[in-house]
């Protein structure tokens, strides 16, 4: 492949996602991303879910996570899903487009949301990285804590937390106060993430 019309960073992904086992494999299972696998890790570890569920997807475009999430909750259950990017149709999925950072697009979703009983609010959204890690990691941040104000809004003694955070300053902090929040918590580093990177899942579970 030609890379040369590509900027450095651009480059580096390109090079590793055309060789990376789970790209692959996602291909022949004609997944719609390779994030599919990263939640079948963690529901392989926690068993969340289950028919009849409701649940949010934050961040969910291109689709992966809200497709894997619909074979386990149909028919009965639904799931209400967000992106700024669009989304490819799903079944039992309501889509909403839009920037969650925005206090309008969000009070409309919410409003949305709160209408249904939610089981698991999970939240795959990243920044767009810089190269600047402590640009990088503060965005991360923000968008963890913007994923948690969900959390709190819609979740009242119970329900399952599930959320992409970044290892880097200030989340530690962070940690401590989902800590509190809920009666279980647990952060795992999974096979299914690249070797190199800095990603970690939070598993909370039970409101205190
Ligand atoms: C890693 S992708 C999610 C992949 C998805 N879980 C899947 O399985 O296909 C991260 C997504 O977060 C979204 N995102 C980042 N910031 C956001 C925001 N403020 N509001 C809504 N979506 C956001 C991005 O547009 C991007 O599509």
């Amino acid at each position: 492949m030609n890379y040369k019309r590509f900027s450095k960073s651009s480059t580096i992904w390109l090079q590793r996602n055309f060789r990376d086992k789970y790209v692959l494999e996602a291909k022949e299972k004609k997944l719609i991303s390779r994030s599919w696998f990263k939640l079948h890790e963690i529901n392989l570890k926690e068993k969340i879910f289950e028919k009849n569920m409701n649940v949010v997807d934050l961040g969910c475009s291109p689709g992966g996570w809200s497709k894997y999430v619909s074979r386990y909750v149909s028919p009965g259950g639904r799931i209400i899903s967000c992106d700024i990017r669009n989304m490819h149709a799903i079944n039992n999925v309501i889509f909403y487009k839009g920037d969650l950072l925005d206090k309008n697009f969000l009070s409309y979703f919410l409003n949305n949301v709160i209408k249904m009983s939610t089981d698991v609010l999970m939240s795959d959204m990243s920044p767009n990285f810089s190269g600047n890690k402590c640009v990088d990691i503060s965005n991360s941040i923000n968008l963890l804590k913007l994923s948690f104000s969900i959390c709190k809004k819609i979740f009242l003694k119970r329900g399952i937390y599930i959320v992409k955070v970044f290892e880097g300053k200030g989340l530690q902090k962070y940690i401590k106060i989902l800590k509190k929040f809920f009666k279980k918590l647990k952060i795992y580093k999974l096979k299914t993430s690249y070797n190199k990177s800095r990603e970690l899942f939070v598993v909370g579970r039970g409101i205190k």
